[in-house]
Protein backbone atom coordinates (compact mmCIF):
# COMPACT_ATOMS: atom_id res chain seq x y z
CA UNK A 1 0.00 0.00 0.00
CA UNK A 2 0.84 3.85 -0.60
CA UNK A 3 0.32 5.42 2.55
CA UNK A 4 0.39 9.69 2.96
CA UNK A 5 0.65 10.54 7.06
CA UNK A 6 -0.77 14.25 7.53
CA UNK A 7 1.40 15.87 10.37
CA UNK A 8 4.30 17.31 11.58
CA UNK A 9 4.93 16.81 15.28
CA UNK A 10 6.37 13.67 17.31
CA UNK A 11 3.39 11.98 17.13
CA UNK A 12 3.50 11.74 13.55
CA UNK A 13 6.75 10.86 13.20
CA UNK A 14 5.99 7.97 15.81
CA UNK A 15 3.27 7.17 13.32
CA UNK A 16 5.60 6.79 10.51
CA UNK A 17 8.03 5.21 12.36
CA UNK A 18 4.85 2.34 12.87
CA UNK A 19 3.79 2.74 9.68
CA UNK A 20 6.79 2.01 8.09
CA UNK A 21 7.37 -1.41 9.86
CA UNK A 22 4.63 -2.46 8.36
CA UNK A 23 4.87 -5.49 5.86
CA UNK A 24 1.71 -3.82 4.31
CA UNK A 25 3.39 -0.26 3.56
CA UNK A 26 5.39 -0.08 0.12
CA UNK A 27 5.81 3.59 -0.07
CA UNK A 28 5.31 6.37 3.13
CA UNK A 29 5.20 10.07 2.47
CA UNK A 30 3.81 12.75 5.01
CA UNK A 31 3.18 16.13 4.54
CA UNK A 32 4.50 18.58 6.09
CA UNK A 33 6.84 15.75 8.31
CA UNK A 34 9.95 16.91 10.05
CA UNK A 35 13.77 16.25 9.71
CA UNK A 36 13.15 12.91 12.06
CA UNK A 37 10.47 11.73 9.52
CA UNK A 38 12.51 11.97 7.01
CA UNK A 39 14.76 9.01 7.88
CA UNK A 40 11.51 6.97 7.32
CA UNK A 41 8.88 8.42 4.98
CA UNK A 42 9.09 11.00 2.02
CA UNK A 43 8.00 14.95 3.01
CA UNK A 44 6.22 16.51 1.09
CA UNK A 45 5.80 20.43 1.73
CA UNK A 46 2.41 20.80 1.73
CA UNK A 47 0.34 22.09 4.78
CA UNK A 48 -1.72 20.46 7.01
CA UNK A 49 -4.60 22.68 6.22
CA UNK A 50 -3.91 23.17 2.50
CA UNK A 51 -6.65 20.69 1.71
CA UNK A 52 -6.74 20.65 -2.60
CA UNK A 53 -3.09 19.99 -2.25
CA UNK A 54 -3.30 17.38 -0.14
CA UNK A 55 -6.20 15.64 -2.21
CA UNK A 56 -4.82 16.33 -5.41
CA UNK A 57 -1.64 14.84 -3.37
CA UNK A 58 -3.18 11.96 -2.77
CA UNK A 59 -4.49 11.17 -5.78
CA UNK A 60 -1.81 12.64 -8.64
CA UNK A 61 0.26 10.16 -6.63
CA UNK A 62 -1.98 6.90 -6.17
CA UNK A 63 -2.17 7.33 -2.16
CA UNK A 64 -4.23 4.09 -1.24
CA UNK A 65 -4.71 5.35 2.81
CA UNK A 66 -4.11 8.42 4.45
CA UNK A 67 -3.61 8.81 8.43
CA UNK A 68 -4.69 12.24 9.58
CA UNK A 69 -2.90 13.04 12.78
CA UNK A 70 -3.68 16.69 13.88
CA UNK A 71 -7.19 17.60 14.90
CA UNK A 72 -7.45 20.88 12.61
CA UNK A 73 -7.93 19.10 9.32
CA UNK A 74 -10.02 16.55 11.10
CA UNK A 75 -12.62 19.20 12.13
CA UNK A 76 -12.49 21.06 8.63
CA UNK A 77 -13.52 17.61 6.60
CA UNK A 78 -10.21 16.68 5.30
CA UNK A 79 -11.33 12.92 5.89
CA UNK A 80 -14.63 13.77 3.95
CA UNK A 81 -12.86 15.19 0.92
CA UNK A 82 -9.91 12.45 0.77
CA UNK A 83 -13.30 9.88 0.78
CA UNK A 84 -15.19 11.77 -1.89
CA UNK A 85 -12.38 11.36 -4.09
CA UNK A 86 -12.10 7.64 -3.70
CA UNK A 87 -9.42 7.87 -1.10
CA UNK A 88 -9.33 5.52 2.08
CA UNK A 89 -9.05 7.56 5.17
CA UNK A 90 -8.00 7.17 8.65
CA UNK A 91 -9.65 9.23 10.88
CA UNK A 92 -13.56 10.94 11.73
CA UNK A 93 -15.96 13.02 9.72
CA UNK A 94 -16.25 16.44 10.10
CA UNK A 95 -19.52 15.79 11.76
CA UNK A 96 -17.58 13.24 14.22
CA UNK A 97 -15.22 15.50 14.63
CA UNK A 98 -17.54 18.39 16.56
CA UNK A 99 -16.62 15.63 19.32
CA UNK A 100 -13.43 18.19 19.62
CA UNK A 101 -14.56 21.13 17.66
CA UNK A 102 -16.82 22.23 19.59
CA UNK A 103 -17.11 21.63 23.39
CA UNK A 104 -20.91 22.46 23.88
CA UNK A 105 -21.71 19.65 21.18
CA UNK A 106 -19.77 17.18 23.28
CA UNK A 107 -21.39 18.55 26.31
CA UNK A 108 -24.98 17.84 25.00
CA UNK A 109 -23.99 13.87 23.69
CA UNK A 110 -22.96 13.88 27.07
CA UNK A 111 -26.17 14.99 28.74
CA UNK A 112 -28.43 13.26 26.28
CA UNK A 113 -26.56 10.03 27.21
CA UNK A 114 -26.09 10.28 30.65
CA UNK A 115 -22.60 10.37 30.60
CA UNK A 116 -20.51 11.78 33.57
CA UNK A 117 -18.97 15.41 33.25
CA UNK A 118 -18.76 18.39 34.56
CA UNK A 119 -22.25 20.40 34.84
CA UNK A 120 -22.18 22.87 32.47
CA UNK A 121 -23.94 25.84 30.61
CA UNK A 122 -23.41 27.36 27.25
CA UNK A 123 -23.49 30.91 26.73
CA UNK A 124 -23.12 33.06 23.64
CA UNK A 125 -24.03 36.01 25.41
CA UNK A 126 -20.82 37.41 28.31
CA UNK A 127 -23.64 39.08 30.87
CA UNK A 128 -25.86 35.90 30.86
CA UNK A 129 -22.82 34.08 31.29
CA UNK A 130 -21.77 36.32 34.06
CA UNK A 131 -25.31 36.69 35.88
CA UNK A 132 -25.27 32.72 35.97
CA UNK A 133 -21.62 32.45 37.29
CA UNK A 134 -22.36 34.97 40.21
CA UNK A 135 -25.89 32.70 41.20
CA UNK A 136 -23.23 29.55 41.12
CA UNK A 137 -21.14 31.50 43.90
CA UNK A 138 -17.94 29.26 43.00
CA UNK A 139 -14.57 29.37 41.11
CA UNK A 140 -15.54 27.08 37.68
CA UNK A 141 -14.10 26.47 34.15
CA UNK A 142 -14.60 28.21 31.02
CA UNK A 143 -14.19 26.97 27.88
CA UNK A 144 -13.87 28.50 24.08
CA UNK A 145 -16.31 26.19 22.17
CA UNK A 146 -13.84 26.10 18.91
CA UNK A 147 -10.21 24.76 18.52
CA UNK A 148 -8.43 27.04 20.37
CA UNK A 149 -4.82 25.26 19.97
CA UNK A 150 -5.06 24.36 23.43
CA UNK A 151 -5.06 26.97 24.77
CA UNK A 152 -9.17 27.84 25.44
CA UNK A 153 -9.55 26.48 28.86
CA UNK A 154 -9.33 28.68 31.41
CA UNK A 155 -9.51 27.16 35.21
CA UNK A 156 -10.41 29.61 37.36
CA UNK A 157 -9.07 30.31 40.78
CA UNK A 158 -11.94 32.76 42.06
CA UNK A 159 -16.15 33.92 40.46
CA UNK A 160 -14.00 36.97 39.50
CA UNK A 161 -11.56 35.08 37.60
CA UNK A 162 -14.33 32.76 35.72
CA UNK A 163 -15.92 36.22 34.70
CA UNK A 164 -13.08 37.60 33.01
CA UNK A 165 -12.18 34.93 31.42
CA UNK A 166 -15.67 35.13 29.69
CA UNK A 167 -15.47 38.15 28.98
CA UNK A 168 -12.36 37.56 27.41
CA UNK A 169 -13.70 35.04 25.08
CA UNK A 170 -17.55 36.64 24.46
CA UNK A 171 -16.55 40.33 24.85
CA UNK A 172 -12.97 40.82 23.56
CA UNK A 173 -12.57 37.85 21.05
CA UNK A 174 -9.77 36.39 22.15
CA UNK A 175 -10.55 32.68 20.18
CA UNK A 176 -11.76 35.05 17.18
CA UNK A 177 -14.73 32.21 15.50
CA UNK A 178 -13.71 29.87 17.61
CA UNK A 179 -14.82 31.83 20.72
CA UNK A 180 -17.91 32.87 19.77
CA UNK A 181 -19.35 30.28 22.41
CA UNK A 182 -18.34 29.08 25.28
CA UNK A 183 -18.97 26.37 27.96
CA UNK A 184 -18.83 27.22 31.70
CA UNK A 185 -18.61 24.70 34.01
CA UNK A 186 -18.50 22.78 37.22
CA UNK A 187 -14.86 22.91 38.49
CA UNK A 188 -14.05 18.87 39.23
CA UNK A 189 -10.84 17.31 41.36
CA UNK A 190 -9.24 14.08 41.38
CA UNK A 191 -6.30 12.98 39.47
CA UNK A 192 -6.33 13.09 35.51
CA UNK A 193 -6.15 10.26 33.02
CA UNK A 194 -6.52 10.10 29.19
CA UNK A 195 -7.55 6.97 27.81
CA UNK A 196 -7.28 6.02 24.00
CA UNK A 197 -9.73 3.76 21.78
CA UNK A 198 -9.73 2.94 18.32
CA UNK A 199 -13.48 3.15 17.08
CA UNK A 200 -14.83 1.75 13.91
CA UNK A 201 -18.21 3.18 13.43
CA UNK A 202 -19.56 0.48 15.60
CA UNK A 203 -16.87 -0.81 17.47
CA UNK A 204 -14.68 0.46 20.20
CA UNK A 205 -11.44 -1.62 21.22
CA UNK A 206 -9.25 0.11 23.90
CA UNK A 207 -5.62 1.04 23.24
CA UNK A 208 -4.72 2.00 26.40
CA UNK A 209 -4.17 4.62 28.85
CA UNK A 210 -1.47 7.52 29.66
CA UNK A 211 -0.68 10.02 31.09
CA UNK A 212 1.06 13.18 30.28
CA UNK A 213 2.77 16.39 31.99
CA UNK A 214 1.35 19.69 30.85
CA UNK A 215 3.69 21.95 33.04
CA UNK A 216 6.59 23.37 31.51
CA UNK A 217 8.54 23.04 34.48
CA UNK A 218 9.74 20.38 37.63
CA UNK A 219 6.85 19.67 40.04
CA UNK A 220 3.76 20.89 37.64
CA UNK A 221 5.78 24.83 37.88
CA UNK A 222 5.32 27.01 35.27
CA UNK A 223 3.08 27.80 32.33
CA UNK A 224 0.87 25.24 30.39
CA UNK A 225 2.20 23.34 27.50
CA UNK A 226 1.47 20.76 24.76
CA UNK A 227 2.92 18.00 26.95
CA UNK A 228 6.71 17.78 28.43
CA UNK A 229 6.15 14.09 28.26
CA UNK A 230 3.94 10.94 29.01
CA UNK A 231 4.29 7.59 30.20
CA UNK A 232 2.20 4.36 29.94
CA UNK A 233 0.72 2.74 31.09
CA UNK A 234 -1.41 4.66 33.91
CA UNK A 235 -1.00 2.51 36.89
CA UNK A 236 -4.62 4.53 38.11
CA UNK A 237 -6.12 2.50 34.67
CA UNK A 238 -7.06 -0.80 36.80
CA UNK A 239 -9.10 -3.67 34.49
CA UNK A 240 -12.01 -2.81 36.50
CA UNK A 241 -11.62 1.00 35.53
CA UNK A 242 -10.96 0.46 32.33
CA UNK A 243 -14.03 -1.52 31.85
CA UNK A 244 -16.48 1.03 33.75
CA UNK A 245 -15.20 3.91 31.31
CA UNK A 246 -15.84 1.46 28.52
CA UNK A 247 -19.65 0.61 29.52
CA UNK A 248 -20.12 4.41 30.72
CA UNK A 249 -18.63 6.62 28.71
CA UNK A 250 -17.41 5.04 25.24
CA UNK A 251 -19.81 2.62 24.41
CA UNK A 252 -22.23 5.22 24.69
CA UNK A 253 -20.41 7.67 22.97
CA UNK A 254 -20.22 5.77 20.29
CA UNK A 255 -24.36 4.62 20.10
CA UNK A 256 -24.62 8.20 20.23
CA UNK A 257 -23.03 9.28 17.10
CA UNK A 258 -24.13 6.59 15.24
CA UNK A 259 -28.00 7.55 16.02
CA UNK A 260 -27.04 11.35 14.94
CA UNK A 261 -25.83 10.23 11.84
CA UNK A 262 -22.23 10.74 12.13
CA UNK A 263 -20.60 7.42 13.07
CA UNK A 264 -17.18 7.80 14.63
CA UNK A 265 -14.12 6.38 13.17
CA UNK A 266 -10.77 6.98 14.18
CA UNK A 267 -8.72 7.12 17.17
CA UNK A 268 -10.93 8.86 19.92
CA UNK A 269 -8.47 10.21 23.34
CA UNK A 270 -11.27 10.64 26.48
CA UNK A 271 -9.52 13.01 28.89
CA UNK A 272 -11.14 12.07 32.54
CA UNK A 273 -11.07 13.20 35.48
CA UNK A 274 -11.30 10.45 38.77
CA UNK A 275 -13.61 12.23 41.32
CA UNK A 276 -14.58 10.52 44.19
CA UNK A 277 -17.36 9.90 42.59
CA UNK A 278 -16.13 8.20 39.83
CA UNK A 279 -14.37 8.90 36.38
CA UNK A 280 -15.76 11.82 34.63
CA UNK A 281 -15.22 12.72 31.22
CA UNK A 282 -13.36 16.48 30.77
CA UNK A 283 -12.96 16.66 27.14
CA UNK A 284 -12.86 14.65 23.57
CA UNK A 285 -9.75 14.85 21.33
CA UNK A 286 -10.60 13.12 18.29
CA UNK A 287 -6.66 12.16 17.91
CA UNK A 288 -3.81 10.64 19.17
CA UNK A 289 -2.43 12.47 21.89
CA UNK A 290 0.95 14.11 21.81
CA UNK A 291 3.21 13.31 23.36
CA UNK A 292 1.32 10.28 24.77
CA UNK A 293 1.18 8.48 21.50
CA UNK A 294 4.81 8.32 20.97
CA UNK A 295 4.63 6.20 24.35
CA UNK A 296 2.05 4.21 23.30
CA UNK A 297 2.71 2.91 20.30
CA UNK A 298 6.38 1.84 21.42
CA UNK A 299 4.44 -0.53 23.74
CA UNK A 300 2.62 -1.83 20.77
CA UNK A 301 3.63 -5.47 19.56
CA UNK A 302 0.79 -5.84 16.75
CA UNK A 303 1.47 -3.91 13.90
CA UNK A 304 -0.42 -0.50 13.67
CA UNK A 305 -1.32 -0.24 10.01
CA UNK A 306 -3.92 -3.18 9.93
CA UNK A 307 -5.48 -1.74 13.19
CA UNK A 308 -5.63 1.81 11.36
CA UNK A 309 -7.39 0.17 8.18
CA UNK A 310 -9.84 -1.66 10.38
CA UNK A 311 -10.89 1.26 11.94
CA UNK A 312 -11.78 2.66 8.63
CA UNK A 313 -13.59 -0.10 6.94
CA UNK A 314 -15.49 -0.97 9.85
CA UNK A 315 -13.74 -4.20 10.78
CA UNK A 316 -12.11 -3.57 14.35
CA UNK A 317 -14.16 -6.38 16.32
CA UNK A 318 -12.15 -9.19 14.30
CA UNK A 319 -8.59 -7.26 15.60
CA UNK A 320 -6.42 -8.87 18.43
CA UNK A 321 -3.72 -6.45 19.24
CA UNK A 322 -0.95 -7.41 21.01
CA UNK A 323 1.08 -5.35 23.82
CA UNK A 324 4.27 -5.33 25.08
CA UNK A 325 4.57 -6.26 29.22
CA UNK A 326 6.60 -3.18 30.85
CA UNK A 327 6.28 -0.06 29.86
CA UNK A 328 7.30 3.42 27.79
CA UNK A 329 8.39 6.70 29.04
CA UNK A 330 8.67 9.71 26.69
CA UNK A 331 10.74 12.82 28.10
CA UNK A 332 10.28 16.01 25.76
CA UNK A 333 13.00 18.36 24.74
CA UNK A 334 12.12 21.60 24.27
CA UNK A 335 13.75 25.17 23.07
CA UNK A 336 14.87 27.51 26.27
CA UNK A 337 12.02 29.68 26.49
CA UNK A 338 9.12 27.49 25.01
CA UNK A 339 6.45 27.74 25.58
CA UNK A 340 6.87 31.63 25.41
CA UNK A 341 9.69 33.10 22.81
CA UNK A 342 12.35 30.52 21.82
CA UNK A 343 14.81 30.37 19.29
CA UNK A 344 14.74 28.76 15.84
CA UNK A 345 18.41 27.22 14.04
CA UNK A 346 20.15 25.65 17.14
CA UNK A 347 21.92 22.71 16.35
CA UNK A 348 21.29 19.42 17.81
CA UNK A 349 24.22 16.57 18.17
CA UNK A 350 24.76 13.04 19.55
CA UNK A 351 21.45 11.63 18.59
CA UNK A 352 23.47 8.67 17.04
CA UNK A 353 24.76 7.63 20.53
CA UNK A 354 21.59 8.85 22.27
CA UNK A 355 19.28 6.29 20.41
CA UNK A 356 21.96 3.26 19.82
CA UNK A 357 19.73 1.11 22.22
CA UNK A 358 17.58 -0.64 20.62
CA UNK A 359 14.94 0.10 23.36
CA UNK A 360 15.25 3.46 22.90
CA UNK A 361 13.39 5.92 19.99
CA UNK A 362 14.06 9.52 19.27
CA UNK A 363 10.88 11.00 17.53
CA UNK A 364 11.42 13.97 16.41
CA UNK A 365 8.71 17.36 16.88
CA UNK A 366 10.28 19.82 15.31
CA UNK A 367 13.70 19.43 13.71
CA UNK A 368 14.93 19.92 10.29
CA UNK A 369 17.70 19.01 7.95
CA UNK A 370 20.54 21.35 6.85
CA UNK A 371 23.47 21.03 4.91
CA UNK A 372 25.06 21.45 8.60
CA UNK A 373 23.40 19.55 10.56
CA UNK A 374 20.19 18.92 12.41
CA UNK A 375 18.82 21.81 13.44
CA UNK A 376 15.84 22.64 15.75
CA UNK A 377 12.69 24.42 14.23
CA UNK A 378 10.10 24.25 16.94
CA UNK A 379 9.25 24.94 20.56
CA UNK A 380 9.26 20.96 21.59
CA UNK A 381 11.98 19.57 19.61
CA UNK A 382 12.56 16.11 20.36
CA UNK A 383 10.83 13.27 22.31
CA UNK A 384 13.31 10.71 23.72
CA UNK A 385 11.21 7.66 24.27
CA UNK A 386 12.52 4.16 26.18
CA UNK A 387 10.95 1.11 27.01
CA UNK A 388 11.69 -0.94 30.35
CA UNK A 389 10.63 -3.59 32.26
CA UNK A 390 8.68 -0.78 34.73
CA UNK A 391 8.13 2.54 34.54
CA UNK A 392 10.93 3.26 36.67
CA UNK A 393 13.01 0.94 34.16
CA UNK A 394 11.84 3.36 30.99
CA UNK A 395 12.33 6.41 33.04
CA UNK A 396 15.73 5.53 33.83
CA UNK A 397 16.64 4.74 30.42
CA UNK A 398 14.88 7.78 28.62
CA UNK A 399 16.61 9.86 30.80
CA UNK A 400 20.42 8.33 30.13
CA UNK A 401 19.62 8.34 26.53
CA UNK A 402 18.70 12.22 27.17
CA UNK A 403 22.17 12.64 28.89
CA UNK A 404 23.93 12.03 25.27
CA UNK A 405 22.40 14.69 23.53
CA UNK A 406 23.93 17.44 22.89
CA UNK A 407 21.71 20.35 22.54
CA UNK A 408 22.78 23.55 24.84
CA UNK A 409 19.61 25.51 23.32
CA UNK A 410 16.82 23.09 24.88
CA UNK A 411 15.73 21.82 27.80
CA UNK A 412 13.63 18.93 29.45
CA UNK A 413 11.98 18.07 32.94
CA UNK A 414 13.86 16.26 34.87
CA UNK A 415 10.59 14.61 36.93
CA UNK A 416 8.69 12.74 33.80
CA UNK A 417 6.82 9.77 35.22
CA UNK A 418 8.45 10.10 38.66
CA UNK A 419 6.58 9.46 41.57
P1 LIG B 1 -9.47 20.23 28.19
O1 LIG B 1 -8.85 20.89 26.98
O2 LIG B 1 -10.95 20.30 28.22
O3 LIG B 1 -8.88 18.91 28.55
O4 LIG B 1 -8.94 21.10 29.39
C1 LIG B 1 -7.55 21.22 29.63
C2 LIG B 1 -7.26 20.94 31.06
O5 LIG B 1 -8.04 21.79 31.88
C3 LIG B 1 -7.60 19.53 31.49
O6 LIG B 1 -6.58 18.62 31.20
C4 LIG B 1 -7.80 19.73 32.97
O7 LIG B 1 -6.55 19.78 33.64
C5 LIG B 1 -8.42 21.09 33.05
N1 LIG B 1 -9.89 21.02 33.11
C6 LIG B 1 -10.76 21.00 32.06
N2 LIG B 1 -12.03 20.90 32.48
C7 LIG B 1 -11.98 20.87 33.82
C8 LIG B 1 -12.97 20.76 34.86
N3 LIG B 1 -14.27 20.73 34.59
N4 LIG B 1 -12.53 20.73 36.15
C9 LIG B 1 -11.23 20.79 36.44
N5 LIG B 1 -10.25 20.89 35.52
C10 LIG B 1 -10.61 20.93 34.23
N1 LIG C 1 -0.95 15.69 25.28
C1 LIG C 1 -2.17 16.38 25.15
C2 LIG C 1 -2.77 16.37 23.81
O1 LIG C 1 -2.34 15.70 22.90
O2 LIG C 1 -3.76 17.07 23.63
Amino acid sequence: MRILVIGGGGREHALCWAIAKSPLCQALFCAPGNGGIAEVAECVPIAIDATDALVEFAIAREIDFVVVGPEGPLVSGLVDRLEAAGIAAFGPSAGAARLEGSKGYMKDICAANNIATAAYRRFSDADLACAWIDEQAKPMVVKADGLAAGKGVTVAASVEETKAAVRDILDAGRFGAAGAEVVVEELMEGEELSFFVLVDGTTAVPLTGAKDHKRAFDFDQGPNTGGMGAYSPASSLTPELEARIMAETINPTVAAMAAVGHPYKGVLYAGFMLTTEGPKLLEYNVRFGDPETQAILMRLRSDLLPALLASRDGTLAQLDLKWREGAAVTVVMAANGYPGDYEKGSQIKGLEMAGADHRVEIFHAGTNRTDTGLVATGGRVLNITALGSSIEAARARAYDAVGKINWPAGFCRSDIAAR
